[in-house]
C-alpha cells in the first residue's frame, strides 16, 4: 500500500531567553499507510505533543517535512492550512474540548460549518453517534454526560469529515481503566472501519500496547519498540 504519511527528518526547536535553543525533534522519519495503527510513548517532556501538533499542520517544524497523501500543509497559506486541517485530520485531546452550550449534536457537526459543507452532514454526524454508543443522547449538553461520554462525542467529531489522519494526544488520560478500555476500542474501530491513520500517544504501555505498531520517542527521534 503507497504511503499516505511521510515525516522526513522532522526537527523542532524553541527559542529560551538569552539562550541556546531548548531542541525538542532531532530528526523523526515516519512513514504510514491507510489504516495503520501506532501509539507513542515517551517520558513527559520528551515532545510527543509537539510532533503531533507537526503531523496535524497545527505547528510547523523548525525543519524538515510533512506530506500527507503527498500533500505539504507547510507550504501553503493560512486560510489553506485550515481547510487542510479541517478536511484531513481529526484531532482528540485529553480534555475532550467541547462546546458547553451546544448540544452533543452540534458538537459532532461543528467541523461541517466551515468551508464548503456536505447536504448529508447531519446523517453522518448521527450514524457515528450511534457508532460511538450515543444516538441516545442527541440532544443532550456536554455538562450531562460522563467523561467516557464526552470523549466518545469527541471521537466522532473527529471523524465528521472522515479524515485520513486521526490523531489523539492521551485520549484516555482522564478516564478510569475501563472506560480508557472502550475509548481505546472504538478509535481502533473507527481505524479499522474507516482506514483512517490513527495516531495515538499515550502515557499508558497498556493502551500502547493494544497499537499494532508501538513507538518510543528518544531523544528526538522516534524508535520502534
Ligand atoms: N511554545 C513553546 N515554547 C517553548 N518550549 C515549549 C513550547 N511548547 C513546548 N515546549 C517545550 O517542549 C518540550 C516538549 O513538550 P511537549 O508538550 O511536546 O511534551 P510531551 O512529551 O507531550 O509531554 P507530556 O507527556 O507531559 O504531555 C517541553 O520541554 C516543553 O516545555
Ligand atoms: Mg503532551
Amino acid at each position: 500500500m503507497p504511503e499516505l504519511l511521510e515525516a522526513r527528518n522532522l526537527c523542532k526547536s524553541y527559542a529560551t531567553p538569552g539562550g541556546s535553543p531548548l531542541r525538542i525533534l532531532n530528526g523523526v522519519t515516519l512513514s504510514l499507510a491507510a489504516g495503520d495503527a501506532i501509539s507513542i510513548i515517551g517520558p513527559s517532556g520528551t515532545g510527543k505533543s509537539t510532533l503531533l501538533y507537526i503531523l496535524g499542520a497545527l505547528e510547523p517544524p523548525t525543519s524538515g517535512d510533512v506530506t500527507l497523501d503527498g500533500r505539504n500543509p507547510f507550504i501553503l497559506s493560512d486560510k489553506d492550512v485550515s481547510a487542510f486541517r479541517n478536511r484531513e485530520v481529526g484531532f482528540v485531546f485529553q480534555d475532550h474540548c467541547l462546546l458547553p452550550q451546544c448540544t452533543v449534536l452540534e458538537n459532532v457537526l461543528i467541523p461541517t460549518m466551515v468551508g464548503a459543507s456536505e447536504t448529508d452532514s447531519e446523517s453522518r454526524a448521527k450514524q457515528l453517534l450511534d457508532q460511538v454508543g450515543l444516538s441516545h443522547r442527541l440532544d443532550h449538553r456536554p455538562s450531562e454526560l460522563s467523561g467516557g461520554e464526552k470523549q466518545r462525542v469527541s471521537i466522532a467529531r473527529a471523524m465528521i469529515r472522515n479524515p485520513k489522519l486521526l490523531l489523539c494526544d492521551e485520549p484516555t488520560g482522564n478516564l478510569d481503566r475501563h472506560t480508557a478500555t472502550q475509548v481505546a476500542d472504538l478509535l481502533l474501530e473507527m481505524n479499522r472501519a474507516s482506514k483512517t491513520i490513527l495516531v495515538v500517544v499515550t502515557h499508558s504501555a497498556e493502551l500502547a500496547s493494544r497499537f499494532p505498531k508501538v513507538f518510543e520517542l528518544v531523544e528526538g527521534q522516534l524508535q520502534a519498540k
